[in-house]
């Protein structure tokens, strides 16, 4: 039987507006969330910094507003990471790993993830340690508990059917972002099994790895946070850090370079 802690909910987490100061301290992570739907004028701008690479899969998605998102998405990436580093956006080149993940060789310490849901984008940044973000419009599935049981751990699973039903989709989104975000962390995605490791997932309580059964010590290494970067929405970020100091931002046009 699992038991049902009753614990006070969780302040918010504040996305304060853009900061000047662009210092990464060493225990730190800061996560920026921005909207994908800018004015037209910024859209263009945040374009013109792409790579020819970049505007060909942006021009590979059927739907326009797609194009426009997913070339928002990686304008904004690019001036938050040009800031850190004190370079021209467009200056910045991307590699990929095995299964995808970008990072930047140029300066491999700077490590970065992003998610986008709709039209919310967020991105994490800190220095020499795995980090990933995951995030979710939380929505009505019709077949949540066959996903359940067929990807979650059978303990993940019991304690969301545990739960009252109006909390399904809020535990179910609290599960799959926290399991998203650290299998984004690795670089694995989610080609890597997702029942070989537990997360936390009822409303209210923390979010943690409490289990990886490949590699038990994981649970000592990793830290993960519960995020509400908008209403209706949530997201998590992992990072192998047991000491980090969660920073949050919203980006706006023209504060961020
Ligand atoms: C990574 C993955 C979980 C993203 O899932 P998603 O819900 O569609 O998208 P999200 O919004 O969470 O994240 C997308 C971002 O994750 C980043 N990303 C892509 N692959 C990644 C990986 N393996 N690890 C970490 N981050 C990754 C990208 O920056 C991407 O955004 P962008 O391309 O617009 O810049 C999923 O694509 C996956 O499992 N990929 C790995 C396997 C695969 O299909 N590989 C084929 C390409 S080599």
């Amino acid at each position: 039987m699992h038991r049902r802690f009753s614990r006070p909910p969780l302040p918010p987490i504040e996305w304060a507006p853009a900061a000047q100061n662009r210092t990464l301290g060493d225990d730190e992570v800061h996560l920026w969330c921005a909207s994908l739907d800018q004015p037209a004028t910024e859209r263009e701008f945040l374009a013109e910094t792409l790579s020819p690479d970049e505007r060909e899969r942006a021009a590979r998605f059927h739907f326009e507003e797609d194009q426009h998102r997913f070339a928002v998405g990686r304008g904004v990436l690019r001036m938050i990471l040009g800031a850190y580093l004190n370079q021209p956006a467009n200056a910045l080149a991307f590699s990929y790993g095995r299964r995808g993940k970008p990072s930047l060789s140029s300066a491999p310490g700077l490590q970065f993830n992003l998610a986008h849901s709709a039209g919310l984008a967020l991105y994490a940044i800190t220095s020499h340690r795995e980090v990933g973000v995951d995030v979710e419009v939380i929505r009505p599935l019709s077949d949540l508990k066959r996903i359940a049981q067929r990807f979650f751990s059978s303990n993940e699973t019991a304690q969301l059917l545990a739960l009252p039903e109006a909390e399904h989709e809020e535990a179910f989104f609290n599960c799959w972002t926290r399991k998203e975000a650290y299998l984004k962390a690795t670089g694995e995605g989610i080609t890597a099994p997702l029942d070989q490791f537990e997360v936390s997932l009822i409303p209210g309580e923390p979010a943690a790895l409490l289990a990886n059964h490949a590699n038990p010590r994981e649970v000592t290494e990793w830290s993960m946070f519960h995020l509400r970067p908008a209403p209706g929405c949530v997201g998590a970020l992992a990072i192998k850090s047991r000491r980090v100091r969660v920073q949050c931002w919203q980006w706006r046009p023209g504060k961020a370079a």
